[in-house]
């Protein structure tokens, strides 16, 4: 386990990954019946974008770092739950902070939502373990996300989501995840599940999506976001899967996928995709 998600915290991936996150969290908040948010593999929950790791990659200048400058107002409006969970972790843990995941679930907790994060890495879950445990909201647990998911699933809620955010450092991860992901939804068909993937070589995501398709009774979205060419030697991109999702993320998805590509585009190339798969509702 090398993958450190210090270096790339608040990175073009983290940006996409994280505003998705926010909208189906804000989605949840309509109804007020209790949800679980369940985190895979959450990693340390918040980051300093001045300490060593992020100074020395800089990634963050070309994602969050990006987003100083306001959208127009419909893109803003979509954009405003992730400003705002940022801000939130900045006033609790300082201004140079970028949240992860558990930080960003967190700050939408209500008094009776849970929010579960499971991490392998030792050393990053006795941290995540010091940051979240004193929150009777929050749990910690230190486990291999993959077969966690299976034991975590159905939540006593019957409400919520999970997110799968592997580093991606074996082979055939990308196909893991599709697997994983039919699975859950067999266990739990009503969960809304966002599985995460880099874009180096497309035709991986393609064939995940084509064999989850044939899998999942389900509807389902995918959405990409391409800062470069496609290359299969160099992270140009990355996506997530929405199973699930709230029904006007595919909507707001074509107002902030475009505004993305056009501002997180490393030259002049920034693309998107945002298609609907799996059984339509
Ligand atoms: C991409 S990072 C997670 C970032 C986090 N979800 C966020 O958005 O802030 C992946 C994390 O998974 C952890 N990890 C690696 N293999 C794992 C496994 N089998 N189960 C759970 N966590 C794992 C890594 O230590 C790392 O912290």
């Amino acid at each position: 386990m090398n993958y450190r998600h210090a270096f790339h915290a608040g990175n073009f991936a983290d940006v996409l990954k994280h505003l998705v996150l926010t909208r189906v969290l804000t989605h949840l908040h309509a109804k007020a019946t209790p949800f679980r948010a369940i985190d895979t593999h959450a990693g340390l929950g918040f980051y300093d974008l001045t300490g060593d790791e992020a100074g020395r990659t800089g990634e963050a200048a070309e994602g969050w770092g990006r987003l100083d400058t306001p959208f127009p107002e419909a893109v803003e409006h979509l954009l405003a739950p992730y400003r705002a969970a940022v801000a939130a972790t900045q006033a609790r843990h300082g201004a140079t902070t970028y949240p992860g995941s558990p930080a960003i679930i967190r700050e939408f907790l209500r008094s009776t939502d849970k929010g579960v994060f499971v991490e392998l890495h030792p050393a990053d879950a006795e941290t995540l373990r010091e940051r979240y445990n004193q929150d009777s909201r929050t749990k910690v647990m230190h486990l291999d996300g993959w077969t966690a998911l299976g034991a975590l699933i159905p939540p006593p809620e019957r409400r919520g989501l999970v997110l799968i955010d592997p580093p991606y450092e074996e082979l055939g991860e990308i196909d893991r995840l599709g697997a994983a992901l039919a699975k859950a939804v067999a266990k739990w068909p009503t969960g809304i599940y966002l599985g995460w993937y880099p874009i180096k070589d497309v035709s991986h995501v393609d064939r995940m999506v084509t064999e989850l398709h044939g899998a999942l009774n389900r509807p389902a979205l995918r959405l990409d976001l391409l800062v470069s060419e496609p290359d299969a030697t160099r992270l140009n991109g990355n996506g997530l899967i929405v199973i699930n999702p709230p029904w006007r993320l595919a909507e707001e998805a074509m107002l902030f996928l475009p505004a993305l590509a056009e501002r997180l585009a490393r030259t002049d190339y920034g693309a998107f995709r945002c298609e609907a798969f799996g059984a339509q509702a």
